[in-house]
């Protein structure tokens, strides 16, 4: 009987795994909100993190944005955060979802994703605020960044607590994000 069971359920068990990756490297790495089959930490390769992206959905208003993160062209440049693989059946959902989470400026781009725990890169997907999108802000320095996100806050809440949370969850997947880092030090000593 439990054999009749996993015949049963094999295609869409097997469905599942097959769904589309996606990678967060910014509020996706500690707070997805969405369900997921699988996750795990990963990288993507020849970008770099930074807070150059304005909120004015989010962690800031408009006239009053907040700072959130992108992610720039490096060349030779490693980013890491979480992959989550979406059930093919969630997937229109979860996409659609997202799409309307990441407005603010966001594109949806193809990437190769390097999962932690999967042996070969997986094709997959990254939202991407890119420098021609009304709210991008570009660079600043980490002083500036950290003053500008320490008066924001918006609709999901402060701005710093999109600092502290990605930070954090940075360290307990054991990654040196070295502006991350700076940004909360900074951050912290102006509280
Ligand atoms: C991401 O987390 O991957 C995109 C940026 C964000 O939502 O903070």
């Amino acid at each position: 009987m439990p054999f009749m069971v996993i015949i049963w359920l094999g295609p869409l068990l097997f469905n599942d795994m097959k769904g589309p990756w996606i990678f967060g490297y910014g509020s996706l790495v500690w707070q997805p909100n969405f369900r997921f089959v699988r996750k795990t930490p990963a990288y993507i390769k020849g970008w770099g993190r930074r807070f150059w992206q304005g909120s004015t959905d989010h962690r800031g208003i408009p006239g009053s944005p907040g700072r959130v993160v992108t992610l720039i062209n490096q060349v030779g440049g490693i980013c890491w955060g979480i992959a989550y693989q979406i059930a093919e059946a969630d997937s229109k959902f979860v996409i659609s979802k997202l799409n309307v989470r990441e407005k603010g400026g966001y594109q949806l781009l193809h990437t190769q994703i390097y999962p932690k725990e999967v042996n070969e890169p997986v094709k997959g997907k990254v939202y991407i605020a890119m420098p021609e999108n009304p709210n991008y802000l570009g660079e600043a320095t980490t002083e500036n960044i950290a003053a500008q996100i320490v008066m924001s806050k918006g609709p999901s809440g402060p701005n710093v607590e999109y600092v502290f949370k990605l930070a954090e969850a940075l360290r307990k997947i054991g990654v040196h994000d070295a502006h991350t880092f700076e940004i909360e030090k900074i951050i912290l000593k102006l509280r």
